[in-house]
């Protein structure tokens, strides 16, 4: 089906709010060509960069996630980390321009201080010069983990609750949920997953409570638009019943 129509389609329903991309399967894109699993993320970068381009100027949806790197992507040899991290800075440096003028606005989501200082300084001024943008608030997930996500959220709890400014009855899940660094987002309505495993890998724990899912085997470097909208077509094929009863 031409793309065209394809998009058509989509627009006739409902859509999400927000969708959150799983991005696996680089590693194995790069093996199935005899290439080092650098060129996987390299191509990697190219599709998200495509993706992300594609939502903003179609403004299919107003939050893009995606999960570049987990809190256990550390455990990877340092020729694979320092080459994410040289890839991420060119990404901040040059590459989000394009991005900005098709009115995207990125937001980092994790904990940033154990990256190179200069990865953390084109990443601040990235968010920086992007604030504003119209179209899509695209979030790249980064030294992220779900688990350290309710932690920080616990840990706020804690720092005010002793100075006395939170009693245990008042953290209501409100306003737990508003303590998390997630939680400045609305809740995924979809995440999609490349790379054919079916597991979550430590991304949104609290905040995928009622997320669909949608896996597919296509490896991340070859997801395509209209994959995404394959998958957003699916999405609005299910009834969402939130625990009651089904219409
Ligand atoms: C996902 O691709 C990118 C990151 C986790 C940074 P992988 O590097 O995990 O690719 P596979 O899963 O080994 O194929
Ligand atoms: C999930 O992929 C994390 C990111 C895409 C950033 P992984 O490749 O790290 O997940 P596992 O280890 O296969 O579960
Ligand atoms: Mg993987």
């Amino acid at each position: 089906m031409p793309l065209r129509q394809l998009l058509e389609e989509v627009r006739a329903k409902p859509l999400p709010q927000h969708v959150a991309i799983i991005m696996d399967g680089n590693g194995r894109w790069a093996k199935a060509r005899g290439l080092p699993r650098s060129e996987g993320h390299r191509q990697g970068s190219a599709t998200a960069e495509r993706i992300v381009r594609f939502v903003a100027q179609e403004r299919l949806f107003p939050y893009l996630t995606v999960f570049a790197f987990s809190t256990e992507n550390w455990d990877r040899p340092k020729s694979e980390l320092d080459f994410l991290f040289a890839l991420l800075e060119e990404f901040a440096r040059t590459r989000l321009e394009e991005l900005r003028q098709s009115g995207v606005e990125l937001r980092i989501l994790g904990d940033l201080a154990p990256f190179p200082p200069s990865l953390q300084e084109a990443l601040r001024a990235a968010v920086e010069a992007s604030r504003g943008g119209r179209n899509l608030v695209f979030t790249v997930a980064l030294n992220f983990g779900g688990r350290w996500d309710v932690l920080t959220a616990a840990r706020r709890a804690m720092a005010l609750a002793q100075a006395g400014k939170l009693a245990p009855e008042e953290l209501t899940l409100e306003r737990f949920r508003a303590l998390l660094p997630g939680g400045a987002l609305p809740d995924p309505d979809l995440l999609i997953r490349t790379g054919g495993h079916q597991r979550l890998s430590n991304f949104f724990l609290f905040e995928a409570a009622y997320t669909e899912f949608y896996f597919t085997p296509t490896l991340w470097p070859d997801f395509t638009e209209e994959e995404l909208l394959l998958a957003l077509k699916d999405f609005q094929s299910r009834t969402r019943n939130f625990g009651k009863v089904g219409a």
